[in-house]
């Protein structure tokens, strides 16, 4: 397997995420929110989301497999984490996350 495939990077630069349950695997540019891919993996054009201030918590996920993906859990995420009922070590606020250079696999916690 060559550096390029396990990486996730695909041609292009693009970042694979796979959504689950849905199944479905979207690809996005490195730096792009995770809530990007979660949107566009649902088919979601329009949402009711606070548009990354954190504070409605919707895009609350599960992260499966590639959490060395992503950006770092800053302050302001981990607080509102923690205040999340059923929040895990694994949780991310989708809209707080950022794409890396690594394939992300999450799970859907509001679906
Ligand atoms: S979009 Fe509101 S907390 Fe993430």
């Amino acid at each position: 397997m060559s550096g390029f495939l396990r990486t996730g990077l695909r041609r292009g630069g693009l970042i694979a995420v796979t959504v689950l349950p849905l199944g479905r695997t979207v690809e996005l540019a490195s730096g792009k929110r995770l809530l990007d891919a979660l949107l566009l993996a649902s088919g979601v054009t329009e949402t009711e989301d606070c548009s990354g201030p954190a504070r409605c918590r919707i895009c609350h996920v599960l992260v499966v497999r590639g959490a060395r993906g992503l950006s770092k859990v800053r302050k302001d995420e981990r607080d509102w984490l923690d205040q999340i009922a059923g929040a895990e070590p694994e949780s991310r606020l989708s809209c707080k996350a950022v794409l890396g250079n690594h394939e992300v696999t999450i799970q859907l916690i509001n679906h």
